[in-house]
């Protein structure tokens, strides 16, 4: 008789066979462009590390400071005794960052993705969900009774359809939700169009802008910045490019999120963020808002203009565009693995995608920019890929 535990080790061998294992690769030092990896110093290419905040050494200091001040944490959720000033702080500066009236934080974007959808919409609504979004939104989409819509990646046409749909079905309130640029892919939003198919349709519009709050659009102020509109809410992370310590928010009208703050599960039922995560998240944002910040994403989009220009150069596919996420597609997963096994050993940390978070047969190598690397790094890594490239016959 099979048991459980035969059944799990059976689960994980197949896994392996099909070159889809993710090993945790153990990393011995702060993050940032350079980290020590197994007691070498290699180049780092694949941390969410979009303006280089999350080493940065005064937002390092803002956390132990909160830390300091506050304790290591509230004990508690928030509407109990888990409200400091320090969340306050941080709610005012989002949104007030953001250009939005108010913000309510999670301990995670992917917990303010799943808290949502279920408490703002119910069976007489309708969600339009864009066929690439993150799998949290997917999640959150789950966990609500609206009805569902699919429209394929950024299809303007198939979007209209589905909102032509939900309205023939008679939906009271439509929800389009899309991802502002998109995780794996590094394609942004087409927000103006959607915008425009929201206005004729009379639909909200949900962006999930964790790949693009702090570096995108005026003072980075994300991708609907990016393609001057406005939307009705946001939800976002500090986990990447506002220091990339954790942590989550929703912004939106007032009235929402003191909704959501009645309502949103994920909210009611999980511990307050860490006042170190506050601290550290507070200075982020203050660097990101001004000047320096302004200096930072032009470093970072020089710094993707030249890594792309080298790599199409040297013979690599890359999924188009200017977003610092840069797949470089390699189609099979067990190449991509071995592609990332050998870059390493060639001084660079990069890893390789694979089902299931990428299709089936679109394994790639997600690489990554940030302000913090210099051109010289970038050159680097572009020679080692051409070396590991040739060798494993993906360029000639
Ligand atoms: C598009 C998108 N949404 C949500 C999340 C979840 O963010 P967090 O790490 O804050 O839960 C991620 C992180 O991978 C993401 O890429």
């Amino acid at each position: 008789m099979t048991t459980f535990h035969d059944r799990i080790a059976a689960e994980l061998a197949d896994i392996d066979a099909q070159g889809l294992t993710k090993p945790e690769r153990v990393i011995a030092s702060r993050q940032g462009p350079v980290i020590e990896v197994a007691g070498q110093k290699v180049l780092n290419f694949c941390a969410n590390n979009y303006l280089g905040l999350a080493g940065d050494e005064r937002v390092v200091q803002a956390g132990i400071k909160a830390q300091e001040r506050w304790g290591a944490g509230t004990a508690s959720v928030r509407f109990i005794c888990g409200t400091l000033e320090i969340h306050k702080e941080l709610e005012r500066a989002i949104a007030d960052y953001l250009g939005f009236e108010d913000t309510i934080l999670f301990a995670a974007a992917f917990d303010a993705n799943g808290g949502i959808f279920e408490p703002l919409f119910g069976a007489e609504d309708a969600i339009v969900s864009d066929s690439l979004n993150h799998a949290s939104i997917i999640d959150g989409v789950r966990l609500c009774k609206a009805k569902r819509y699919r429209f394929a990646n950024s299809d303007m046409d198939d979007l209209e359809a589905q909102l032509k749909q939900a309205r023939a079905d008679g939906a009271r309130d439509i929800i389009i939700a899309t991802d502002g640029a998109f995780s794996m892919d590094g394609y942004v939003a087409k927000l103006a169009e959607i915008r425009a198919l929201a206005d004729t349709y009379d639909a909200l519009i949900m962006v999930d802008d964790c790949h693009a709050t702090g570096f995108m659009g005026d003072k980075g102020r994300g991708s609907y910045a990016h393609c001057g509109v406005e939307v009705d809410f946001v939800t976002g992370t500090f986990g990447k490019a506002l220091g990339g310590a954790m942590g989550g928010f929703i912004c939106a009208t007032s009235p929402v999120v003191a909704l959501l703050k009645q309502r949103a599960r994920p909210y009611l039922f999980s511990n307050a963020l860490s006042p170190a995560v506050c601290g550290s998240s507070l200075e982020a944002i203050r660097i990101a808002a001004g000047d320096e910040g302004d200096a930072l994403r032009q470093q970072l989009f020089a710094n993707a203009a030249r890594y792309r220009a080298a790599m199409t150069e040297a013979g690599f596919d890359l999924l188009p565009g200017e977003h610092p996420i840069i797949p470089v597609m390699l189609g099979d997963a067990r190449l991509a693995q071995d592609m990332a096994a050998r870059m390493l050993e060639l001084g660079v940390y990069v890893i390789g995608f694979s089902f299931p978070v990428v299709p089936r047969g679109a394994a790639r190598i997600r690489t990554q920019m940030s302000a913090a690397h210099t051109f010289d790094q970038i050159d680097l890594v572009v020679a080692a890929f051409k070396t590991a490239g040739k060798e494993l016959g993906v360029i000639k």
